[in-house]
Order: structure tokens, then C-alpha cells, then sequence
């Protein structure tokens, strides 16, 4: 930085520190005690609050209902009004008491589009119970009901839910706030072909009730609450692991996991003791939105994760690791999403390298880098560039517009440089005392950055720049770098290429797909440009069949490439894929680059695919995707 603009930087910091609020305090020194609210809920929980939900439900699979009652046990407190969280749930009565339940007056606030409605109960400071009868309705967010077609099986149905980040009022009536924690017990009727699962203790077989009992010990917070329904059978893959899935894909779900317990172990070596005392994995359809989701004791995946070659193992990694970071120890309000995210980037990321190595861990996170430097350049770009802080300010905005690369890479890459910065002993011991300190808490990005001061930073006389990583846009200048020379070597091919140098005849000569792993292809595909000529990737298409045989994850790359460049050869092969596969992450991109070209029939492609497709997402990708073609 030159004289000038150091000068002019100094007078805007004058007029910065004249403003009342600022006063001379960094972010990161604000007081962390201070009051936090989630303003993503109406519920009261600093007066009153749920301590212990009872579910009794039942799955009606003709109607698309769940029905039931929501037993809410309350803390003590002093108010008469109860505030809970719904959004399109149809409510029949609501009382109070255990044994001789009384009819309880109860009022509805203004419905938003985003969070729903407050419901507010009138009781008496002595309440204990609350108990809400309701039904589902067609506009449950959180609900996937899947036809036997859209299942491997086709012959039965299929359902699951997903809560995070405020779906789970759409389907039960609650605080659905992360900063409440609370334990749950169900009992849930589903017919008596299914089998029911959920993030507690689980039945590994069916019975002919169709009546099953959970039980979660263990405070969670209730965006974690989740179930699926489905003709599942479990396979055990270790003494306190394995895996639910329609029998179609047990194989495939049995091979590509076969590491299941040797990743658990290598958590546990990492950051103490597995506190859920089972990890399961249950397989749901191409629907589901996400890659995972981390709901304890059982984690909830989509069967793209089974690329036939282990590439994506790093997925459950993932998943595993927010036993810790995220399940034990949560962010308090979505604008702390990145203390779930980041540290679950970066603890994954340590699973990987103890148990396939350093290079595997390095191709993983120089992979996980050019995503994060792309969208960085968007955010930079966009309505909202302050995305691009660690600590988000999510107000009146929908939370699932914290998911970004922001959270997941620059988080976990901000961690890479501590451990850098102070080495990986002190590092670890540093983690692994946070996750005791904090263990079934809800915490605040400055709750963390008080112990990372107090506990390691200070300590060691150690000088980081908090506030440059975690409220300022961008990445600071000082940063350390992720390197992979295979992925480098695939680089380099993509700008020849470029540069038209004809490497099919060459380097590709006789080169097959199953030669390179995933995130080989990914890196060489994204390097290429959207100048190349179909005449390009017609050849590189009959070499490889990256439309017609790649797994998704590397489907959803050249895809994305071929609308970039216009390669429209394998249009069927791409509709297939949309029509398929609801991965969030994976379809959007191609939609939106379809609907970015230039020409009207990629745009009347996009929309064709997605009509031909919608009914087969669940809410959260539908919406997202219709954002993009309505735009
Ligand atoms: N918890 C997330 C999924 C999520 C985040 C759902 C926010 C709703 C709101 C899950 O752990 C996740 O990050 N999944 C990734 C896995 C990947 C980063 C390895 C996914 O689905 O792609
Ligand atoms: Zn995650």
C-alpha cells in the first residue's frame, strides 16, 4: 500500500470510529455474553423453552400426511405465553398437562414466506406440557415423498425429511432455533412394508406393526431432528456402524464404505471420544438434495456419493467430523454457519489425510480452493459482497443463502493457517479442548474467537489477523497455499488444450477414464475454456464418455462445460442427468449456465428439463433452480 491510500485508509478509520456503534472495538472484541438472538425464529426460548419433545406420528403415505401430536416438555420459567415456530402446518388443538390434558388458547402471527408463523400458546407459569395435534400439509418444506419409481426398488414408496436450516417447523410444530437444544423420543407408525429411521437409536429390522420407538438421549438442536421412511435394510459395516439402504444398493453402499470404521477411529484420534455411540449411514434417493447431512447417529446421503471408485468417501468424512464440530459443539445463528461448516471442512479434510495420506488430502482441498476462489470472484459481484465474511449478517434473508464456499473453504482454509501459525500440536490439543468446553452447546463466532485468543493465540504470542479473516470481505493478503502436482500435471494439459494443442493425439493417446480419479477429471475440466471446439469435446466425449458413463460429480463438471462451449451433441444424456439427480450442488451450475448463454434454445432446454423434472426434487433444490430459470 502506497502513502496516499494509507493516508486516505487512516481518514476513513477516523470517520469510522466517530459513529457511535463501532467506538474503538474490533469485531472480534465485542463481548461475546451479549444477548444473542436467531433471527430465523419467533419462539421466546431466553424465557421459556423446550427441554424434551415427544413425537407421536403417523406416516400416511396415500395423503402424503404426517399426523399426530407434539408433546412438548417446557424449563421452568415465569411467562404465560409459549411462542413456537410453524409454517403450513395445520394445527387441530393444543393443551396443557400430562396426565388430564386442558384445552389451551393459542394465536398465529402474520405468515412470512421465509420463516413461516409464530404460534403462540397462553399458559400458566406452573405449565409443564404442552401437547400440539396437527397434521402436515402439501406445503411441508421439509418433506420429500417420493413415487416407487423415484426409488431403486419401484415398488415402494419412499420418504425423508430435511430440517436443516429452517425446514424443520413445516413439519413439526417447535423452536426452531439452534441456539435450543433438546432431547426427543418418538413413536412413529409407518405401513408395515417400511421401515422407519431416524437421527436416534434405530430398529435395524422391520416388524409387522409397522410401530417403531426412537429414542435421542442426547441435547441436539432441532433442525437436527430428522426421518426417513423407506423398504430399508441394514448391513453392518463394524462393531458400532453400517449402513441402511434399499437392498438394490447395499452392494455398491457396503464397498465404497468399507472404511466406515476406520474413519470413525481415525476422528476419534483426532478429537476424543465419538460421543452418539452409533454412526449410521442411511442411502436415500437421487432426490435429496445435499451431498450429506450430518443428522446424528445417522447420517442421511445421496447415492452419488457411490462413485463406484471411492472418490467421494470424503463426503461421509464430512459428515462424521460434524459429530463434533456442528452436533456437539453448534453455531448459535445461522450467521455462525461457518463454525459448523469450516471446521467440518478442515477436520474432514484431516480424516482423509490420516487415512489415505497427504496427497489425497492435498488434491481434496487444492479442488476445495478453486471453488472457494471462484466464488469468491461471484460474491465480490453480487447484491450482497459482505458474503464473503465468515461471520454472515443473514437478517431477513433466507439462511440457505449462507451455504457457500465462504463458510465451507474459507472457514476451514482460516484454520489451516492457525494450525499453520502455531503448529499442529498446539492446534489439535486446542480443538480437542474446545469440543470438551463446549460439548452439546450453542455457541457464537465470538464465543470461539475468545477461547482462540485466550487459549492458544495469547499464549504462544501469537499475532492473527481475526478480524481480517472473519469480518472483512475476501481473503487476507497473508495467506498460506494448497498445491497438488497431480492435479497441477491435469492443469497444465487443460491450457494446452486451450491453446490448441491437439492432446488427444498425444498425451491422451490411448488413455481411458478410470485412469485419472475424480478430482483429476474435475481439475481438467474446469481449465478448459469455453473457446475450445466442439470438434474438442466431441472427441474427448467418445474417448472418455464423460455424458453417457462418468459419475455425477464429474457429469455435473462437463456438463457444465458443455454448455459453457456449447456442446450440444449429448442433450439427452445432460436431460437425463437433471432429471435424475436433485444434488443441489451438482444441477445448478448447469442450469444456470444454461440459462446464461446467449441463445434461446439453451434457455428453452433448461426450462424443459426442469418441467420434466421438478416434481422429483425436493423443495430445496426446486426452489433454488426455479430462482435461476425465472430470473
Ligand atoms: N449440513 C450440510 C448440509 C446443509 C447445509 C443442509 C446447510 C442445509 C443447510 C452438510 O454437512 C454438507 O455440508 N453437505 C455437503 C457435503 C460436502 C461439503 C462434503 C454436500 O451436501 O455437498
Ligand atoms: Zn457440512
Amino acid at each position: 500500500m502506497n502513502y496516499f491510500s494509507t493516508l486516505l485508509l487512516s481518514i476513513a478509520l477516523i470517520f469510522a470510529s466517530c459513529n457511535q456503534e463501532s467506538q474503538d472495538a474490533l469485531p472480534s472484541e465485542v463481548d461475546p455474553q451479549v444477548t444473542t438472538v436467531d433471527a430465523h425464529s419467533y419462539s421466546n426460548t431466553n424465557e421459556i423453552r423446550t427441554e424434551h419433545l415427544h413425537l407421536e406420528l403417523d406416516v400416511n403415505f396415500d395423503e402424503k400426511i404426517i399426523s399426530g401430536v407434539a408433546r412438548h416438555q417446557m424449563s421452568s420459567h415465569t411467562t404465560n405465553q409459549a411462542i413456537f415456530d410453524v409454517k403450513n402446518i395445520a394445527i387441530s388443538k393444543i393443551t396443557t398437562g400430562k396426565e388430564d390434558e386442558k384445552e389451551a388458547k393459542f394465536t398465529f402471527g402474520e405468515h412470512s414466506p421465509l420463516l413461516g408463523q409464530s404460534l403462540t400458546v397462553e399458559i400458566e407459569p406452573e405449565t409443564e406440557f404442552i401437547n400440539i395435534y396437527y397434521q402436515t400439509t402439501d406445503k411441508a418444506e421439509a418433506l420429500d415423498w417420493l413415487s416407487p419409481e423415484l426409488t431403486e426398488g419401484k415398488v415402494h414408496p419412499y420418504l425423508y425429511t430435511q430440517g436443516q436450516a429452517i425446514l424443520t417447523r413445516s413439519w413439526i410444530p417447535l423452536q426452531d432455533s439452534p441456539m435450543n437444544r433438546i432431547t426427543y423420543s418418538a413413536d412413529i407408525t409407518v405401513p408395515s412394508e417400511l421401515l422407519a429411521v431416524m437421527s436416534a437409536d434405530n430398529p435395524t429390522k422391520k416388524n409387522k406393526e409397522g410401530k417403531y420407538h426412537f429414542e435421542m438421549k442426547q441435547k441436539i438442536p432441532s433442525y437436527l431432528i430428522a426421518l426417513a421412511v423407506g423398504d430399508l435394510t441394514y448391513i453392518a459395516l463394524g462393531e458400532n456402524c453400517g449402513i441402511y439402504s434399499e437392498k438394490e444398493l447395499a452392494d455398491a453402499c457396503a464397498y465404497e464404505f468399507e472404511d466406515l470404521p476406520k474413519m470413525i477411529a481415525a476422528a476419534e484420534e483426532l478429537y476424543g471420544p465419538y460421543l452418539w455411540d452409533q454412526y449410521d449411514i442411511v442411502m436415500l434417493p437421487y432426490s435429496f438434495p445435499f451431498g450429506g447431512m450430518e443428522n446424528p447417529r445417522l447420517t442421511f446421503a445421496n447415492p452419488t456419493i457411490l462413485a463406484g471408485d471411492r472418490s467421494s468417501t470424503s463426503v461421509i468424512a464430512h459428515e462424521l467430523a460434524h459429530s463434533w464440530s456442528g452436533n456437539l459443539v453448534t453455531n448459535a445463528t445461522w450467521d455462525d454457519f461457518w463454525l459448523n461448516e469450516g471446521f467440518t471442512v478442515y477436520f474432514e479434510n484431516r480424516i482423509m489425510e490420516k487415512i489415505y495420506g497427504k496427497e489425497t488430502a492435498d488434491i481434496l482441498a487444492t479442488i476445495e480452493h478453486q471453488d472457494l476462489m471462484a466464488s469468491l470472484s461471484d460474491i465480490e459481484k453480487s447484491d450482497f459482497p459482505e458474503d464473503s465474511h465468515l461471520k454472515l449478517q443473514l437478517k431477513e434473508r433466507n439462511p440457505d443463502e449462507g451455504m457457500t464456499d465462504i463458510a465451507y473453504v474459507k472457514g476451514a482454509f482460516f484454520l489451516r493457517n492457525v494450525e499453520h501459525a502455531v503448529g499442529r500440536e498446539k492446534m489439535d490439543a486446542f480443538l480437542s479442548q474446545y469440543f470438551i468446553d463446549h460439548a452439546f452447546e450453542s455457541i457464537t463466532t465470538e464465543v470461539f474467537i475468545k477461547d482462540l485468543k485466550e487459549k492458544l493465540l495469547t499464549p504462544n504470542d501469537i499475532d492473527f489477523d481475526i478480524d481480517g479473516w472473519i469480518y472483512s470481505p475476501g481473503m487476507p493478503e497473508k495467506h498460506i497455499s494448497v498445491e497438488s502436482a497431480r492435479l497441477d500435471r491435469m492443469i497444465d494439459l487443460a491450457k494446452r488444450a486451450n491453446a490448441s494443442e491437439d492432446i488427444i493425439a498425444s498425451d491422451f493417446k490411448d488413455a481411458q477414464r478410470n485412469d485419472f480419479i475424480t478430482q483429476e477429471w474435475l481439475a481438467f475440466i474446469r481449465t478448459l475454456d469455453a473457446n475450445i471446439s466442439t470438434d474438442f469435446m466431441t472427441k474427448l466425449d467418445e474417448q472418455f464418455q464423460f455424458s453417457a458413463n462418468a459419475n455425477a460429480i464429474v457429469k455435473s463438471d462437463w456438463f457444465k462445460l458443455s454448455a459453457k462451449t456449447k456442446y450440444r451433441a449429448k442433450q439427452d444424456e445432460m436431460e437425463k442427468f437433471l432429471i435424475k439427480i436433485g444434488r443441489r450442488w451438482l444441477i445448478e451450475g448447469v442450469y444456470q449456465l444454461l440459462m446464461d448463454s446467449s441463445d434461446k434454445q439453451d434457455h428453452d432446454f433448461a426450462e424443459q428439463a426442469f418441467e420434466k423434472a421438478k416434481n422429483g426434487y425436493h423443495f430445496v433444490s426446486r426452489s433454488t433452480i426455479e430462482g435461476i430459470i425465472n430470473k
